[in-house]
This record gives structure tokens, sequence and C-alpha cells, in this order.
């Protein structure tokens, strides 16, 4: 076993770095206060190839493994989770899914732009009555000659409003349940698709997040994905890499929290001394340490499986489940270590415990990467 990274790895995390510190963390603060999304940003990612990080150079992408993009997606959310989010759906949830199912026209006039960062993409599974319980889909896309004639709301989408292009799951057949779902991508402005209003979030309040409604949403045929019936699969497959990215988001929100408990405690002093010098302090900083690097093992392992072409759903739900669990925790003990200043907006420190709650739910809430460990160590799939 290596734990060495390549140059070229050493090279990506080093770039993903210094964007994050100079282009990306001056203004967090502002962004976080105001909800404002980062289209600056977002576009200074795409040009850096950081939109399409996986996507081969054929289509527009910079054609690095998956260990490369845990490492930019630590660096970044290390600085702001909000951006790692908007770079994660688009990596793993879109640009994945279209090289890996996409036609060829779906490749040429889609993923190009997508993965050049050009266009930003959202994923469109999660709706009202449909979120743990995913098969549930009500949205429906009805053939009607050479269109599909979308119906349906979903919910909680990231990249909801600023986003191009949106990969719709929606049911082509009732009577097949899940095996009748199918993915449609819609582009925006397309008549009968509309947004709701953004959501006021507890944390990574930067990103972007709405409703979506379609009405009599006529798409053409040629942008189904994959084929008809497939579209669970779909989702089910891009949701494995998905939680690879939230797992490395985790790890950069338990990160900064660990830095910044270890500064502050160097610098703040009671009882005559720096608090770094009670091991009340000292432990809890090892715990923290541990935890991080025991996050950053399980999701590398999770990443180097995907690479490899191996099975990698429970070990990407393990990455998943323990990198967001600790995010928390070692958000809450930053926090702790930096008392009635933590609880303030003065420190970064109470930012990073609302950004890590939600690795705990989307891309599939702790109890869902819980059933999917426990249904593969048992044998029910
Ligand atoms: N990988 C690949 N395939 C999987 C899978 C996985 N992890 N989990 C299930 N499947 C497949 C099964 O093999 C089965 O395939 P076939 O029909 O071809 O045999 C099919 O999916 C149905 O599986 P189950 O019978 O196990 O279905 P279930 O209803 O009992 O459980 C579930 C499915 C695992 C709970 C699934 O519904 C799930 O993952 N739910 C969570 C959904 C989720 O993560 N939503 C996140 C929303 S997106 C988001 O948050 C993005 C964002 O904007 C940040």
């Amino acid at each position: 076993m290596n734990f060495d990274l390549t140059e070229d790895q050493l090279m990506i995390k080093e770039s993903a770095r210094e964007f994050a510190q100079a282009e990306v963390a001056p203004s967090s603060v502002e962004r976080d206060i105001n909800a404002e999304f980062p289209a600056e940003i977002v576009k200074k990612l795409g040009e850096l190839g950081f939109l399409g990080m996986m996507v081969s150079p054929e289509y527009g992408g910079a054609g690095l493994d998956t260990i490369s993009y845990v490492l930019a997606m630590i660096e970044i959310s290390k600085v702001d989770a909000s951006v790692g989010v908007i770079m994660s759906v688009n990596n793993s949830l879109v640009c994945f899914g279209l090289e890996e199912y996409g036609s060829d026209y779906i490749k040429q006039n889609y993923l190009i732009p997508l993965a050049k960062g050009e266009k930003l993409g959202a994923f469109a599974l999660s709706e009202p009555e449909a979120g743990s319980d995913a098969t549930k889909q009500k949205t429906t896309a009805d053939r009607d000659g050479d269109f599909y004639v979308l119906n349906g709301m979903k919910n909680w989408i990231t990249n909801g409003k600023n986003a191009d292009y949106y990969l719709v799951m929606a049911s082509t057949n009732k009577e097949m349940a899940h095996k009748g779902i199918s993915t449609i991508l819609v582009e925006k402005g397309t008549a009968g698709f509309s947004q709701g209003k953004k959501e006021d979030k507890l944390g990574i309040r930067s990103s972007d997040t709405c409703s979506l409604s379609f009405e009599s949403c006529k798409v053409p045929v040629k942008n189904l994905v994959w084929e008809e019936g497939k579209g669970f699969n779909f989702a089910m497959n891009t949701l494995n890499g998905g939680r690879i990215g939230i797992a490395a988001q985790a790890i950069g929100i338990a990160e900064a929290s660990l830095e910044a408990a270890i500064k502050y405690s160097k610098e703040r002093k009671a009882f005559g001394q720096t608090i770094s010098n009670f091991q009340a302090i000292q432990f809890k900083i090892s715990d923290m340490a541990v935890k991080v690097d025991t996050a950053k093992l399980l999701t590398f392992r999770a990443a180097a499986l995907k690479d490899a072409g191996k099975k990698y759903f429970k070990e990407a739900a393990m990455a998943k489940l323990y990198s967001s669990k600790i995010a928390v925790e070692c958000a809450l003990d930053a926090i702790q270590i930096h008392g009635g200043y933590g609880y303030v907006r003065e420190y970064l420190v109470e930012r990073y415990l609302r950004d890590a709650k939600i690795t705990e739910i989307y891309e599939g809430t702790s109890e869902i990467q819980r059933m999917i460990i426990s249904r593969a160590l048992l044998d029910y799939n």
C-alpha cells in the first residue's frame, strides 16, 4: 500500500489551495451573510478545469483521477464549503454520469460545455414526497412524438437557480415503478420549466438551492440520457461517486476546524498561559486530528477503488457517513475551544458547524448510508 501522492496529485492540491486562499477566502464571510451565489468564482473554477476534473480531455475535461478530485474538493471546501458543493455537483453528479451514460449527441452538445465550466449543471432527483425513498418519483415524462412532456416538481436542487442544464429523473412508465424512471436533460429556459424561490438555509448559504417545477414542459427525445427505465440506476451510480465528493467536502470543513482550533489555542491565554498548554485542549485537538486522518483514509480508499474500476459503493457510503459525522464533531470542538468567540461570526468556526450539518443530509442521509453499508454486509442486495 502506497500512501504517497504523485507529483501531479500534489500539483493539483497546491493549485486548488492557492486558488482557494487567494480567490475564494476573501469574500466568503460576505457571501455567507448575504447568501450570495459565487458566480465569478465558479467562472474561474471552470477556467482552471475544476468543474470537469475527471472528464477526459476529449470531452473538454482535465482527465484527472478521483484522488485529485478529492484533494481539490478538500482545499476548496476548507475555505468555503458552498463553493465545494457547487463544484461537487457539477463534477460528480452531472459530468460523471453524462460521460458514462450519455449519447454522443449529449456529450458533444452538453458534456463539453459543462466540463469546460462554460455551463453549470444540476441533478434533480428529490421531490416533495421522494427524498430518502427516491424510487417514489411522481414527476412524469410522457412520450409525445419526438418529445417527452414533463410534469411534476423537484425539491432541494443544488445549483437550482444558476444551472444551465438539469438532469431530471422522471417516470416514463408508472407501471414499472423504479424501473420506469428515466433521466432527461432539460435546458434552462425551456417552456414549462420554472424555478421556485431560493431556500434560506442554515449553512452552505452561498450555494443556491431551490425547487423546480415542470408544467407540460416539452423536451426532445434526444435529451434522454442512457435508456428509458435506466434513470434510477443512473441516479444511484452517480450518487456513489457524489458521496466521495461530499465526504471530501466534509473533510475540508473538519480540517478547517482543526486548524482554527490549533491557531486559537496557541494565541488565547487563560490562567497565565496559552490554553494549548492545558491537557483538556490538547486531547480535543488530538482527537480531532485522528478523526480528520481517518476520514481521509476512508475517502482516499473509496476514490482509489473507483479509479481502479472496482466496486466502491459501500466504501463511498462509509467515507461519507464517517466524514460528515466528524465534520460536525470537529466544528463543535472548535467552537468549544474558542469559547464565546466561537459562537459569534467574528471567527469562522460557527459557520463550519452550520456548513457541516448538511453533509449528514444531502446525497443520502447518514441513515441511508448505514442502510447501504449494512445491506452490502448482510447481502441484502
Ligand atoms: N449503487 C448502485 N445501485 C444501487 C445502489 C447503489 N448505492 N443502491 C440501490 N441501487 C439499485 C439496486 O441495485 C436496484 O437496482 P435494480 O432495480 O436494477 O436491481 C435499485 O437501485 C433499487 O434498489 P433497492 O431495491 O435497494 O431500493 P430501495 O428503495 O430499497 O433503496 C435507496 C434505495 C438506497 C434507499 C435509494 O433510494 C437511495 O439511495 N436513497 C437516497 C437518495 C439520495 O441519496 N438522495 C440525494 C438527493 S441528490 C442530492 O442531494 C444532490 C445535491 O443536490 C447535493
